[in-house]
């Protein structure tokens, strides 16, 4: 890898586990699109480290090695999607007749991994408001074999205190995962906390750019790691090269793009506060954020996430949302672009109704993400919209 650890994460993130190519001096790692690896002799067999493209790629590799650093984890392993990466850490640890806490708020994929297919195969599972510590030492139960968090919690921002859970989860031996998609590693550090997997979709903040779907997995053991890797390679769901690729390159500027964003988001939320016809707004950056002190203790910046509701209620949401023009209405989060969601019919549409209301998810909730446009033309939008519902 080449370079030390004691190095900023603003440059790490531009050298870590990247070496010029050996072969020509290019500065990018190429793009290794091949399915085998040709072997020199039977007795050394994977001398040069590979065997096949669905059991590890140099590409993908190049990247694995810099998330690892980036994360401050011991390994790596980069997956086709955030849910392929969600899925086999959960496959990894989780057997017929094992039990498993799931924070209450979390990506509506991972609610319907845990109520729509892994329970055919024998697993429990409990939503758990993982931002409560006690509610999660009474749901362990004897046969809990994992705890998976996510925080912030999308789409309501809920936050879960990092520390506080893995300090239970350790004295009971039992792994921590944490989602870690909305901060990164560059915000937020799960692994220093005491967590054991960091999780994320890569889709998001380490593209930036809208171009590919991808997620990672971090272990803080080796033998983690193997259990990850192990169902990665049986289940065929790694990254592809030219993805990997992609998202080096949006590593590259994650720092300065979230910087940049959370700033916006700030600016953005301030707005909002103000606009008589908001409801309510949601930021963990603003001093009426419910959880505000934590957002501050645990992690180093508040993210670019917002949401807010409209006076008026889902009409009034739904109106604002279409009306809106530099905002554009789309699934995705953490890119260049600044983008507007409606989670209950379209990022969280499978979470039974009585449960999206139970943990906050109402059907007014606007959620933002801010990208990286002028603050000013962001908030010129979102007033022309608001001035017709
Ligand atoms: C917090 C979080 N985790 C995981 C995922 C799943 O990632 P992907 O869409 O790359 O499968 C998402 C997607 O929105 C997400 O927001």
């Amino acid at each position: 890898m080449g370079i030390s650890n004691s190095i900023r994460f603003s440059t790490q993130q531009i050298h870590a586990g990247v070496e010029p190519d050996p072969v020509t001096g290019a500065i990018l790692t190429p793009i290794y699109q091949s399915t085998t690896y040709v072997q020199e002799s039977i007795d050394n067999y994977l001398g040069k480290g590979y065997s096949y493209s669905r059991s590890g790629n140099p590409t993908v590799r190049a990247l694995e090695n810099k998330l690892t650093i980036l994360e401050g984890g011991v390994e790596c392993r980069a997956f086709s999607t955030g849910m392929a990466a969600t899925t086999a850490t959960m496959m990894a640890l989780l057997s017929a007749g094992d039990h498993a806490i799931v924070s209450d708020v979390a990506y509506g994929g991972t609610y319907r991994l845990a109520t729509m297919i892994l329970p055919r195969f024998g697993v429990e599972f409990s939503f758990v408001d993982t931002s409560n510590p006690d509610a999660v030492r009474e749901a362990v139960r004897d046969n809990t074999r994992l705890i998976f968090t996510e925080t912030p919690a999308n789409p309501t921002l809920k936050l879960t205190d990092i520390a506080a859970i893995s300090k239970i989860a350790r004295e009971r031996s039992i792994p921590h995962a944490v989602d870690n998609t909305f901060l990164t590693p560059y915000y937020q550090r799960p692994l220093e906390m005491g967590a054991d997997l960091s999780i994320h979709s890569t889709t998001k903040y380490f593209d930036g750019h809208n171009a590919t779907v991808g997620g990672a997995v971090i272990s803080a053991t080796q033998e983690l790691d193997q259990a990850v890797k192990f169902v990665q390679n049986t289940t065929g769901s790694i990254m592809s090269p030219q993805v990997a690729f992609l998202t080096m390159q949006g590593c590259k500027t994650l720092s300065v793009r979230m910087d940049a964003q959370c700033a916006n988001a700030m600016t953005i939320a301030r707005f909002l506060e103000t606009h008589a016809k908001v409801e309510s707004v949601c930021y963990p950056g603003l001093e009426s954020f419910n959880q505000h002190q934590l957002a501050k203790d645990q992690a180093t910046g508040f993210g670019a996430m917002i949401w807010f509701e409209v006076k008026g209620g889902t009409s009034a949401g739904k109106k604002l949302m279409d009306s809106l023009e530099l905002w554009s209405l789309a699934e995705n989060l953490g890119s260049v672009e600044s983008l507007v969601t409606h989670p209950v019919t379209m990022t969280h549409a499978d979470v039974e109704v009585s449960e999206r209301r139970r943990v906050g998810i109402t059907d007014g909730l606007v959620r933002l993400s801010v990208g990286l446009e002028a603050a000013e033309d962001l908030i010129e939008d979102l007033e022309q919209g608001l001035a017709k519902v």
